[in-house]
């Protein structure tokens, strides 16, 4: 659905890539990509699938805990942060964007969705987001999305 407002050159970070299916999608693309995540089995999964799709030269796998927060680094052109919650890092997700970098956020939501902690209360990505130039967004049926750039 968004695909077409994602960059396809410069860098990306993938904030907890998980097994690395969508940061090796972006290095297939043609981005430069870091993928970050607390565990090893996923890292060490990511690492592998880099190496079946062969964009290892285009992919660096890390493990990293997020709980210290988003570890330092160069701006990106695109930051990619797909359902993994933590709104203590938002405001350093936005710092990392490079002049003209876009951020892509999905969270799971209460809206339409169960309660918790794990979940987004309505409009945490507005909030936390909205300043940014808004290319799109969704809230619905217990998931929150939304894409946005940093301005020039
Ligand atoms: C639901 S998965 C999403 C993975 C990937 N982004 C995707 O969409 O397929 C959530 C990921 O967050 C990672 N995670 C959880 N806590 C973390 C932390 N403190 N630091 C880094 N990664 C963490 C998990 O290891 C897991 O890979």
């Amino acid at each position: 659905v968004v695909e077409h407002l994602l960059p396809r050159s410069g860098h990306a970070l993938d904030v907890a890539c998980g097994r690395g299916e969508a940061a090796v999608w972006l290095a297939l693309r043609g981005l430069q990509v870091w993928g970050i995540d607390v565990s090893p089995v996923a890292i060490a999964l990511a690492r592998e699938l880099a190496a079946q799709a062969g964009v290892t030269d285009r992919c660096r796998f890390e493990v990293v805990d997020l709980d210290g927060g988003l570890p330092a680094g160069p701006p990106v052109d695109l930051l990619l942060c797909h359902l993994f919650r933590d709104p203590g890092l938002y405001e350093a997700m936005v710092d990392r964007l490079a002049p003209g970098g876009v951020l892509a956020v999905a969270v799971r939501s209460e809206v339409d969705g169960e309660t918790g902690p794990f979940r987004a209360p309505a409009g945490e990505l507005d909030v936390a987001f909205g300043h940014l130039d808004m290319l799109a967004e969704d809230e619905e049926g217990g998931r929150a999305w939304i894409v946005v750039r940093r301005p020039q």
